[in-house]
This record gives C-alpha cells, structure tokens and sequence, in this order.
C-alpha cells in the first residue's frame, strides 16, 4: 500500500489530474462490467470509491462483493492492477465525504437514478429542479443510497514499462501474515 501510495503521488506529480481506477465488477454467473471512478482515499485497509449503491456496480457489488481495479500512467509508463473483495465503506466515512463534495454534486447524486435509462436529458433536468426547491434551505443530506466502497486488496500488481517489451512486473500476494511478492513473465 505504501508503493501504491507513492506511485499515486508519482502519478499527480507527473499530469496534474485526480486519481482515477477503471474499476471491474461481475454479476454471480461471472459477465464483467468496468467504469472509471474516482479514488478518493488510500490507507492500509485498502482503497475508497464512491458511488450510487443502487448503480449497476452498485448492484453487482451487492451479489458479488469482489472487483479488480486497473491505472495507467501513461507519462511513466506504469500500470497497477489490484483484485480483492470490497465492503461497504462505513456511514461515517461516506458522510465525511459526502460533506466535502460541492452542492450541485450533492443535489446531482439525489436526482440521478444511476444507470437507469432516462427517457431524455429534460427529466433528468426536472429532477434536478425539483430537488433544488426541496432542499432550498437546508443542507443536502446523504441519500441512503449513495455511499462510498473499499477494495481491500488480496493482490496487486506493479507494471512498469521496458524497451523491448521485457517490461517488469511485480505482484503482491497477501498471506495472512505478510505480503509475498512475486516476479511474472512480461
Ligand atoms: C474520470 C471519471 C471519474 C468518474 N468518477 C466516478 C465516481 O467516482 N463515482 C461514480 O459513481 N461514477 C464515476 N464516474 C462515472 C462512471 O464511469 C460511470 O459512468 C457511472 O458510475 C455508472 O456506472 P455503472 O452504470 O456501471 O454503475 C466517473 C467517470 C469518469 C470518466
């Protein structure tokens, strides 16, 4: 976790941007699903993203509590994979977030029925209108079905970029005890 920290910050340094993770997840008879979202925390438990729980990941994660997330650095030539099992993160942790993310984010989360089809752009408009008068004077509170989820890694993989394609690759295994690491074939 501490090198997937580093590389992160490596990353930033590099091409000012968020930190982002194409994020796989898959229904009980195993079809995959990925998206991007964002990364929005890092420690020794494993990584936070936040999403809509009633989503299509969000769905699948329900069922099938396992995902693999991948980044690229293109700049660095540098590619992370990890696999492992997620939880929900706690109400806490998706409050605290929830209070940093900006107002019409907060009023966005509430109106967008996450991966339903929409039958056209105006009423997700209206939805957004209506919800703007709702909570007009008070702070928009956390929908119970937004919240965040940590992918707690039971291995990751550390690629980088060599000429001739005899790129390195270091995987990390968790044993109960400690991390094995690993060389694989490029
Ligand atoms: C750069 C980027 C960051 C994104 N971050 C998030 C995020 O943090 N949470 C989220 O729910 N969707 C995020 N999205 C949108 C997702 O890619 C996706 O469209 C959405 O979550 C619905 O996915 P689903 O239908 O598979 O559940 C992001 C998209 C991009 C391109």
């Amino acid at each position: 976790m501490q090198l997937l920290t580093t590389w992160l910050d490596d990353g930033r340094a590099a091409a000012p941007h968020q930190d982002s993770m194409t994020l796989a997840t898959a229904t009980p008879d195993g079809r995959p699903s990925a998206r991007v979202v964002l990364l929005r925390g890092i420690d020794e438990r494993g990584i936070t993203f936040f999403t809509n729980r009633t989503s299509r990941k969000g769905d699948e994660l329900r069922l099938n509590p396992r995902a693999a997330a991948v980044i690229h650095w293109w700049e660095l030539g540098r590619q992370v994979r990890i696999e492992g099992s997620v939880e929900e993160t706690s109400d806490e942790e998706s409050r605290a977030y929830w209070r940093t993310r900006p107002r019409g984010s907060q009023v966005a989360a509430w109106a967008s029925r996450q991966s339903q089809p929409l039958r056209g752009r105006e009423e997700l408009d209206a939805r957004v209108a209506e919800l703007e008068e709702r909570f007009a004077s008070e702070d928009v509170p956390l929908p119970p079905f937004w919240g965040g989820y940590r992918l707690i890694p039971a291995s990751i993989e550390f690629w980088t970029h060599r000429d001739d394609r005899l790129h390195d690759r270091v995987r990390y295994l968790r044993e109960p005890d400690r991390w094995r690491a690993e060389r694989l074939a490029p």
